[in-house]
């Protein structure tokens, strides 16, 4: 049976500190920059903040590559402006939850410069080393940077993995030293008074690069079971693993209610449907609302009562959905709204990602030079060399790219979208003149105030939090629609995925029972049609 925890209700909001706000003028945002926005997310009625990672780094993957665990990023600030976020935002009801990056370091890391020194060293082990064969990589697997995952190092002759970028050499965490340096570095944090941690890529410390298994390897579960063992197990904290390779299943395992692993995961599943079977994220194809129902309907139901999954639709590695799934021009504000209905209404813990609340869009920046992700400038290069033309590259850039969601969070139109007073380190959407935090702060129909509204919603009704889920119109090609249930009380959600409106017609049994409108995203309501991107959430009686 699933017992009761605090993040079952809590909404959390995701923060990429780089582009949320420069205090300092320096075009990179800080640690300061958020405490000054506090407000503006509590107000939203969050629970918790989630930092992307913060830590020493030479960014080649912006924080992803860590240098040094325990100490902060200078550009970020310091110690004291962590512990002084750490307790403004306590203040406000608000935990703090931490990236734990445990699946690779920094080439720049003590324990990696140490390791490639020699064959002998005793960090050597800390990482993974093969000897070449045949003089060519020990195996043809590849990194998710584009290229192999094989880099090899000239001084000591072996190669070493990395399934992210060169810069970024995979742990071995079959070594105990390993796993030992890891929990002590994750209790340094818990220590601060941090509520968990979010895990990156957790589902690859059970690698076997030999037999080519990367995700999913055969020891996972038991060096969640140990670290949960060894650091934030009985301690009622939210930890959430990244894993896009999980079903059901595996995500029982996971996040077992036995609480012997973690708290929840995300599933990335539907993600995959708008690109070419068993190709690339970049080999793109149209969405198909039949199969986005699927999908996420198989989440909703199969976990209940023994598991429990962070909710999102947008990230730091994901395009803008209003972009991607919606309509990012004449109905972005309906559009916005739509998918916050559909989120908020489902089981699981909601995820914000920073400038979503506001309907944030995709950047076309007119060429690859003004690019930063490292992802995305392999990508441009690796298909170039295999002979992609331009354009398409840039269309797949476009659509996928992770730069989307780094652009500067957008707070006014001032200059640099109200950003920094400097330079921005990656270019501001020039759309901050019209879609901007200022702007819909006080206006009482903006996306922020209906993220505001529904977050209060979904506070006060146990329904939303425990109700079982059912899909409804199933076979509907634009419409997307379900029930919640718990004892006696239900909610319908439905939501137009349309440019153009759509007529429906309920079941009969709920079409007798009285409805009252709980939000929507459209001033006057028609019967039985829904116009463009409408979203209704009703309680019915
Ligand atoms: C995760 C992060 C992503 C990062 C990668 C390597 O997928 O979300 O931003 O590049 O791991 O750490
Ligand atoms: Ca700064």
């Amino acid at each position: 049976m699933l017992q009761k925890k605090w993040w079952h209700r809590s909404v959390v909001y995701q923060i990429y500190p780089r582009s949320f706000y420069d205090s300092n003028g320096d075009g990179i945002g800080d640690l300061r920059g958020i405490i000054q926005k506090l407000d503006y997310i509590a107000n939203l009625g969050v629970d918790v903040i989630w930092l992307c990672p913060i830590f020493r780094s030479p960014n080649d993957d912006n924080g992803y590559d860590i240098s040094d665990y325990k100490s902060i990023m200078p550009e970020f600030g310091s110690m004291e402006d962590l512990e002084e976020l750490i307790r403004k935002a306590n203040d406000r009801n608000i935990k703090i939850l931490l990236d734990l990056v445990p699946n690779h370091t920094s080439d720049e890391h003590a324990w990696f410069v140490e390791a490639r020194k020699s064959r002998d060293n005793e960090y050597r082990d800390y990482y993974i080393w093969r000897d070449p064969v045949d003089g060519h990589e020990p195996n043809d697997l590849k990194s998710t940077f584009s290229g192999s995952a094989w880099e090899y190092d000239q001084a000591t002759g072996q190669y070493y993995l990395h399934l992210f970028s060169k810069k970024q050499p995979d742990l071995n965490w079959e070594n105990p030293r390993v796993r030992n340096e890891m929990y002590d570095i994750m209790n340094f944090w818990l220590d601060k008074g941090i509520a968990g941690f979010r895990i990156d890529v957790i589902e690859m410390i059970g690698k076997k690069p030999d037999e080519k298994i990367t995700t999913n390897g055969p020891r996972l579960h038991e060096y969640i079971r140990e670290m949960n063992q060894r650091t934030f197990g009985k301690k009622e904290l939210l930890t959430v693993g990244e894993c896009w390779d999980a079903d059901p299943e595996i995500a029982k395992i996971y996040t077992n209610p036995d609480g012997s692993e973690l708290s929840m995961i995300f599933q990335f599943e539907h993600f995959i449907l708008d690109q070419v079977q068993g190709k690339e994220k970049w080999d793109l194809r149209p969405l198909n609302l039949l199969e986005l129902k699927k999908v996420l309907s198989k989440w909703q139901t199969a976990l209940k009562d023994s598991g429990w999954i962070g909710l999102c639709l947008n990230n730091h590695d994901l395009p803008r959905i209003v972009s991607r799934w919606g309509n990012d021009g004449v109905y972005r504000e309906v559009c916005a709204k739509m998918f916050a209905t559909l989120l908020y209404g489902m089981w699981g813990t909601p995820f914000i990602y920073q400038g979503e609340e506001l309907g944030m869009t995709n950047v076309k920046f007119p060429s690859i030079d003004y690019y930063k992700d490292v992802e995305t400038i392999n990508l441009y290069h690796d298909r170039l060399a295999k002979g992609y033309s331009e354009e398409e590259i840039m269309n797949s850039i476009y659509a996928k790219g992770r730069d989307n969601a780094r652009t500067p969070m957008q707070w006014s139109d001032d200059i640099n979208g109200g950003f920094t007073t400097g330079r921005p380190w990656i270019g501001v959407n020039p759309n901050y003149t019209t879609i901007n935090a200022m702007s819909q702060i006080n206006d009482s129909n903006s996306i922020y105030n209906y993220y505001k509204k529904i977050i209060a919603i979904r506070k006060q009704k146990d329904v939303l939090i425990y109700g079982e889920y059912q899909l409804i119109l199933e076979d509907d090609e634009n419409i997307f629609a379900y029930l919640r249930k718990l004892d006696n009380d239900m909610i319908l959600v439905i939501c137009n995925f349309a440019d153009k409106p759509v007529e429906y017609q309920l079941p009969e049994e709920l079409d007798s029972l009285k409805k009252e409108l709980l939000i929507g995203n459209y001033p006057d309501i028609f019967e039985a049609c829904l116009q463009p991107y409408e979203a209704r959430m009703y309680q019915i009686f």
